[in-house]
């Protein structure tokens, strides 16, 4: 009795302290049937009217077509990772009460994204975030203005609040940069504080070199595409130094686990720390799994492609695979919504066999018994 009650304690106390890489396969399973990933960020309505003619100063001219949709780099982090249907996924943000707000929160229904519907509807007349887009037909270039509106109004106290209240903590914590910074580091600190798993893409990234060195400390995984790391470095346009070594440098300035670098039709770089500090960093370059049926469609448009990328590691972290295995995974997905047009992603049920994370087990399987 006793040392059976003692195996329990020390069980929950391996298992509640083990915070990833080494022991979070082991919590396969337990991890995936309630704590999941919350994505703490934006939800924008996107408004595009595509023109033959861009307007001067002062001009009005008239429109060919205008579409809307739902997007915002949270949200669509949010919706890439629930589309797995790996793991429950919650959003933690803000719109205003107006059609937009409505129409945002009607599509993470869709979707499966869960929120808290009193927390994140305003009531104080702010409204929902919009995107106003131009898209000149003949060029295809675009203009655009973002106005962040409800998005700005989520306040550090808000995420701590909406993290700490969840009755099942996040496996996995994701966050991006299109709400006020302070928001946005206040999550990473309490996802820590809750033992979570964090995930932070620096987009739209800061124009100042070491603008998120106070960030660093609570990032476990720091998911840069190529122009931001270079930003963020200091290093725009000087090619002397390479994106390796701008990883590590990122490292040593305190993000915990791995640096991912993001590099388009060519996947991504992940720069992992070793076991302990003075190891040397694991480099491992991921990419789509070759037999992707996806593969063989032409590339469309690469909108969402890093809010693919994110959202998708994040559910496959939180599955229990590994950062080489869950990057391979999220590189595929993001290579099937690049054949897609805007930010659209696969459902569940269209998710390939190859996508799933028990493809890999039985790839082993078969591996180790031919
Ligand atoms: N042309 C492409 N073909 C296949 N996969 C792509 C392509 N472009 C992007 N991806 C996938 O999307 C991920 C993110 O793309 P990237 O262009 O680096 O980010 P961002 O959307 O921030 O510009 C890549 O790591 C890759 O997996
Ligand atoms: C990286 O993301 C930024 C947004 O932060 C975007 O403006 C830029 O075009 C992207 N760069 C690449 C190389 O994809």
């Amino acid at each position: 009795m006793k040392n059976q009650s003692c195996l329990t304690l020390c069980l929950c106390f391996f298992l509640s302290c083990t915070p990833l890489a080494s022991g979070f396969s082991l919590l396969n399973g337990i991890m995936t049937k309630s704590n999941g990933v919350v994505v703490v960020g934006s939800a924008n309505q996107d408004l595009t009217s595509y023109t033959n003619a861009l307007p001067v100063l002062g001009e009005t001219v008239m429109g060919d077509t205008f579409e809307t949709s739902c997007g915002g780099k949270g949200a669509n982090q949010a919706k890439a990772a629930a589309s797995l249907g790996l793991a429950p996924v919650t959003m933690v943000c803000r719109v205003g009460d107006d059609v937009f707000g409505a129409a945002l929160l009607q599509d993470f229904d869709h979707k499966n994204v869960q929120y808290d519907r009193g927390d994140t509807i305003l009531k104080d007349g702010t409204a929902s975030g919009v995107a106003t887009i131009v898209v000149d037909n003949p060029s295809g270039d675009n203009m655009i203005i973002v106005t962040p509106g409800a998005n700005y109004a989520l306040t550090p106290e808000n995420v701590d609040a909406a993290l700490k209240k969840m009755s099942d903590p996040p496996a996995v914590v994701v966050v991006q940069l299109e709400v006020k910074y302070e928001a946005a580091l206040q999550a990473l600190k309490t996802a820590k504080e809750l033992g979570a798993v964090t995930v932070f893409n620096p987009a739209p990234a800061p124009t100042k070199e070491g603008a998120l060195d106070e960030f660093f400390p609570f990032v476990d995984v720091f998911i840069p595409n190529e122009t931001e790391l270079r930003t963020l470095c200091g290093r725009v346009g000087d090619n002397s130094v390479n994106e390796e070594q701008l990883a590590k440098d990122l490292l040593a300035k305190g993000v915990n686990k791995a640096v991912i670098c993001t590099l388009g039709a060519r996947g991504a770089m992940i720069v992992a720390k070793g076991a302990t500090d003075k190891d040397r960093a694991k480099i491992d370059m991921v990419c789509a799994p070759t037999d992707l049926p996806a593969n063989k469609d032409p590339v469309v448009d690469t909108i969402g492609a890093g809010d693919a990328f994110c959202g998708a590691l994040s559910t496959y972290l939180a599955s229990g695979l590994d950062m080489v295995d869950a990057g391979n995974l999220a590189c595929g997905f993001a290579s099937m919504s690049v054949r897609r047009l805007g930010a659209n992603y696969p459902d569940p049920d269209e998710l390939p066999e190859i996508l799933r994370p028990e493809s890999l087990s039985k790839k082993v399987a078969t591996q180790s018994n031919p």
